[in-house]
């Protein structure tokens, strides 16, 4: 397989994104969920063209809902509502906002650690409710649902909402039928509300099934913040879309979500991702095609140069979940290869209890950035024994 089109090292690091700025030209960054890949034709080309003509005023997200519900019933068969979407500016938006919505203060929202960093603040800095985690159990293979103690979680009257990363960040699980069907049975049972953070969803690898969450909801309150943003690598043009899954409840979201809010959504971010969920699909599946193979690559150079280094290779998105403990670091092994290989990683604490001595790495690179990556982490190792 050629590979997929990648700037150069010099040339990436040209890009004025949070990726290639945060560090300096010594480190190789691979942390943010940014991918290094060049944009979907369909997409530059509507840029091209917005900025040729100067159509660059308010956003108008009409076409938005309908876009996605495109993609979405033709993806996974989930048949979307257009007139229950709601375009903000990005998903951390929706998610706080659908919280602050549904729930009131003194509430408890439950989210499954490790997870995404800003699960955490969203809900006690920005919706200003409590967490409560129920950390992801391991089964020696992979990551699941600790079934018991969610329905312990969801028995509680303080627990009034769950916040579902799905498929999930940092592990790379996408939840089978069954996990799925029983958060919906549970949240039904107990009343809870979901949010379905599923910005990941159109990134799940080639051979595994992506359940929609509000496919199997049934009656209970819930949504699906959902994004181009992650797939298409369009983030920093701001659209993700909040889907309700009844007409009561985008009833209820209209009517308490701020209008500045509403109006967060950015304009070429709009234009970006009626392309991408119209005509995208093609460079999607080119895309994972490639990122299957760069998955298969990270574990060899790992089992070949750092084989005290443990990789599961994730069934959705770029993210590598590396357990680092046998490495037996005296520090945080991604302030280690920070400091010692120059490469900038996301530290595992940062995604909660269960996350010390792993790291998160991006893999949407080229072959040479990755093995350049992995050679480093593994000399800064052989240069300290
Ligand atoms: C699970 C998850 N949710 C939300 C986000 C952030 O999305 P946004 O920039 O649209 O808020 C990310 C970014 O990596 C993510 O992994």
């Amino acid at each position: 397989m050629t590979d997929f089109p990648i700037d150069s090292l010099a040339q990436l690091r040209l890009r004025k994104s949070a990726k290639w700025q945060v560090f300096g030209t010594d480190v190789i960054p691979a942390w943010v969920a940014e991918m290094d890949f060049t944009l979907a034709e369909p997409i530059a080309a509507v840029l091209h063209d917005a900025i040729q003509r100067s159509d660059t005023g308010y956003a108008w997200t009409g076409e938005v809902g309908e876009a996605l519900g495109v993609f979405s019933a033709t993806r996974w068969n989930w048949i979307i509502d257009s007139q229950c979407v709601i375009p903000v500016g990005d998903v951390l938006t929706g998610v706080g906002h659908a919280l602050i919505a549904k729930t009131k203060p003194g509430d408890s929202v439950v989210i499954n650690s490790p997870v995404y960093p800003p699960f955490f603040t969203t809900i006690t800095n920005v919706a200003h409710r409590n967490v409560v985690d129920v950390p992801l159990a391991w089964d020696g293979s992979r990551y699941t649902l600790d079934q018991e103690k969610m329905e312990e979680a969801f028995s509680r009257n303080d627990v009034t909402a769950f916040l579902m990363c799905t498929p999930h960040n940092p592990t790379g699980r996408v939840f089978d039928r069954s996990e799925m069907q029983f958060i919906a049975e549970l949240a039904n049972k107990h009343q809870v509300f979901v949010v379905a953070d599923e910005i990941h969803a159109p990134i799940t690898h080639l051979g595994n099934e992506f359940i929609p969450y509000l496919s199997v909801a049934g009656e209970g309150p819930a949504v699906s913040v959902i994004s181009a943003s992650k797939a298409w690598n369009i983030a920093g043009l701001k659209c993700a879309q909040v889907v309700s899954n009844s007409a009561q409840l985008y009833g209820t979201l209209i009517e308490r979500i701020p209008l500045e809010v509403q109006h967060s959504a950015g304009h070429l971010g709009a234009l970006a991702a009626v392309a991408a969920y119209t005509q995208g699909a093609p460079w999607l599946d080119t895309m994972l095609a490639h990122l299957e193979t760069k998955s298969a690559l990270l574990g060899t150079l790992l089992r070949g140069q750092l084989p005290d280094v443990t990789f599961t290779p994730p069934q959705a998105s770029f993210l590598a979940w590396l357990d680092c403990r046998s490495l037996n670091l005296e520090i945080d092994p991604a302030e280690h290869f920070l400091t010692q290989a120059h490469v900038a990683l996301n530290s595992g604490p940062s995604f909660g209890p269960g996350g010390a001595g792993f790291v998160r790495l991006n893999f949407a690179t080229s072959p040479q950035i990755l093995g350049e990556i992995v050679a480093r982490m593994a000399s800064s190792i052989s240069e300290k024994t």
